[in-house]
């Protein structure tokens, strides 16, 4: 099993400080999340059904034709692999670890490449696996050039896999209309914009065939009846969709502001993370994980560290005022 964000359990013995006291940063879940329909007995007690709205909901939001709940993109992630003969898979060099674990798991030759190398390395691969927005990184890349990539690879059979899981908060970046081609898959997540990680609901998006194999994979009933119940509510939100996108686009500019002011300019990042790469990372994460702020720490291929977005006035004061500590 890898290492993600989100431990705070085990921070929490790791440095003897109560659970409640941190400020957990060491995600990209949006920390105001959706909130509001309350589930139903029947929710509990009967079997999900597909006919529940869900779907509708997903396709008016995403623009796409055909597409699968999953339970979480992770579910996908790790059913992808699986539905190909054994592949040269090109992966970002720093970017959401499972993708490179799940299709080496699977048997396939994986090629970690830096994205200034995705056009070059193309000719050689069968799949490229693209995050778009990239984790932690912030790469990104415009749905011109990804659609090229696309027509390249599904010439010859291969795949174009597009992990959107960040991208909810600039959907014009997103290539989710174009899915019902051969060989373009995106992976869409409930967990970051809507702040809905617990719920474990994500959606593949793709050609109907592809949807079919995915689902043949999982079997029935992936996604429990009240989280199915709260995807098709959130999905269906526009005002809440609308000034949440608002309110993510000012507060990660404030994010890498907050950073900047304390000499700790971001190298990349998006609405709902930062990230930087320095050579003291790792004491800057210790620093304040002593202080009960915990962040993520990537060790290689250079050492760097990710912030999420703080939620209340009282949390961006106090990264505010720890950060200002840290760097005296
Ligand atoms: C880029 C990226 N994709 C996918 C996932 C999986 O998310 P989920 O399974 O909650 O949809 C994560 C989780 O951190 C992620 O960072």
């Amino acid at each position: 099993m890898l290492e993600h964000g989100g431990r705070l359990q085990q921070a929490a013995q790791r440095y003897g400080i109560p659970r409640e006291r941190w400020l957990d940063l060491s995600t990209g879940i949006n920390p105001i999340g959706w909130q509001g329909t309350t589930t139903s007995p029947a929710s509990w007690n009967r079997l999900p059904e597909e006919e529940d709205g869900l779907l509708e909901a997903a396709k008016a939001y995403y623009g796409a034709a055909n597409l699968l709940p999953v339970s979480g993109s992770q579910a996908a992630i790790q059913t992808l692999p699986r539905l190909r003969a054994r592949s040269r898979v090109g992966v970002p060099v720093l970017g959401y670890n499972e993708h490179a674990h799940r299709w080496r798991q699977a048997g396939h030759d994986v090629v970690p490449l830096a994205p200034t190398d995705f056009a070059t390395g193309l000719a050689d691969l069968d799949v490229l696996v693209v995050s778009n927005p990239n984790n932690p990184t912030g790469e990104r890349f415009g749905p011109a050039q990804l659609l090229e990539w696309h027509a390249h690879l599904s010439s010859r059979g291969g795949w174009l896999v597009i992990d959107e899981a960040f991208i909810d908060s600039t959907p014009e970046e997103s290539v989710a209309r174009f899915t019902d081609r051969e060989g373009l898959i995106v992976l869409r997540s409930l967990g970051k914009f809507f702040g809905l990680a617990g719920a474990r609901v994500g959606f593949v998006l793709s050609s109907p065939a592809l949807i079919r194999a995915v689902q043949e994979w999982l079997g029935p009933w992936t996604i429990a009846g009240p989280s199915r119940a709260v995807a098709k509510a959130a999905l269906e939100d526009r005002v809440w969709q609308g000034s949440t996108r608002r309110r993510l686009c000012s507060d990660g500019r404030r994010l890498a502001e907050v950073l900047t002011n304390q000499s700790l300019q971001p190298t990349g990042g998006c609405h709902l993370f930062q990230w930087g790469r320095r050579p003291d990372a790792l004491a800057i994460h210790e620093s304040l994980a002593r202080q009960g702020i915990l962040t993520r720490y990537f060790a290689g291929p250079a050492p760097s560290l990710r912030f999420g977005l703080p939620g209340t006035a009282a949390d961006w004061q106090r990264l505010e005022s720890t950060l200002c500590e840290v760097a005296r």
